[in-house]
């Protein structure tokens, strides 16, 4: 059963390690302040960062902020404003991507008018909890740090992921032409997705397809960073969503940016929910999960190979 206003069950974590740290607990709701909302939180979604966080393995969290609630996006309904004002009322359907200093794996999260957008009519409240994090990565990735242009190849490593299914459908929308790699059961679907050219990462080499890049976006890291560079042209650039080598793209005489973490960002958010609904972009749930079957969800998001996000249920 839901908790009453004031209080929230969450995904908590107390101390770093594996899934056994991984608990959900009832906790206090701070009241919001003037610029803040109230969500009640009818969907979160289920990101690496999860697991890499309850690992203690993402910088931003360190020992010093624990105990604290996970995830990093949610959609829901504002269930108390902070201060009344024209823009956000009780009931607004909303979604956000929040920042590191609160949880979105909870019944109910404070949220900054900053982060929040408001999810359009024909936007489904699952697909609008699935997606702002990804969205955002996918975006800023192609289009803040990349500056993908219409005309340019563009090479999307993991194109059927969370990111990846994002990243192939907001390039084919600039007008790139998208040459992306997945397993090969998920080729058709990329193809769907408007991927030119899907490559099968298992059985292929995508650096004998795809060729004279203006643009690698990188999901993957290691060795397949690594085989991505010769596929650029000379002053091309590989955006990674991990860690870059920069001293390779040296030695290939290409771009790169430094490590990165996508940030909230309302506006852009607002671009993407409005070209999912326009039908311009579709978003792939794979499976939602309960908040009680936390454990099993972030399981099934790392060893799954979910096509598209996962998605955790806050109302039941
Ligand atoms: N910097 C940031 O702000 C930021 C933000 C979001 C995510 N990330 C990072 O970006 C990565 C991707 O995130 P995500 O949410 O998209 O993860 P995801 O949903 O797990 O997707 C990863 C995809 O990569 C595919 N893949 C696995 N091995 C591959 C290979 N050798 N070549 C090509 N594709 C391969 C997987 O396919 P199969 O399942 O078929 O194997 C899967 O579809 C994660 O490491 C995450 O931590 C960083």
């Amino acid at each position: 059963m839901p908790t009453q206003a004031g209080t929230t069950r969450a995904v908590w974590i107390e101390t770093f390690g594996g899934a056994e740290v991984v608990q959900v607990a009832t906790i206090p709701v701070p009241a919001p302040t003037d610029d803040e909302v109230v969500v009640r939180v009818a969907v979160a979604s289920i990101n690496p960062v999860d697991w890499k966080t309850a690992e203690g393995k993402y910088p931003p969290m360190g020992a010093d902020k624990l105990p604290f609630v996970l995830g990093r996006d949610l959609a829901g309904t504002i269930e108390t404003v902070g201060s009344e004002n024209a823009e956000w009322a009780v009931g607004d359907r909303v979604c956000a991507f929040i920042g590191t200093d609160r949880g979105a794996q909870s019944e109910r999260v404070v949220v900054k008018t900053s982060e929040l957008a408001k999810v359009p009519d024909g936007v489904d409240t699952d697909v609008a909890g699935a997606v702002a994090l990804a969205a955002m990565t996918a975006w800023q990735g192609l289009f803040d740090h990349g500056g993908l242009e219409a005309g340019q190849r563009v090479l999307i490593h993991g194109g059927a992921g969370g990111v990846g299914h994002l990243a192939v459908q907001f390039a084919r929308w600039k007008g790139a032409t998208v040459f992306t790699t997945a397993s090969g059961r998920d080729l058709a679907f990329v193809r769907a997705l408007g991927a030119d050219t899907a490559i099968d990462y298992e059985t292929e080499r995508f650096e004998d397809i795809a060729t004279d890049l203006d643009l690698v976006f990188d999901t993957q890291g290691g060795e397949t960073q690594a085989r991505s560079f010769p596929t650029l042209r000379k002053g091309g650039m590989l955006v990674s969503t991990l860690e870059p080598d920069a001293q390779k793209a040296a030695e290939f005489g290409v771009r790169t940016v430094p490590r990165w973490h996508a940030d909230p960002d309302a506006g852009e958010l607002a671009q993407a929910l409005g070209l999912i609904a326009d039908g311009q972009v579709r978003v792939e749930i794979a499976r939602r999960f309960p908040l009680d079957d936390i454990r099993e969800a972030q399981r099934f998001a790392r060893e799954g190979h979910p096509r598209g996000k996962v998605i955790l249920d806050l109302i039941q």
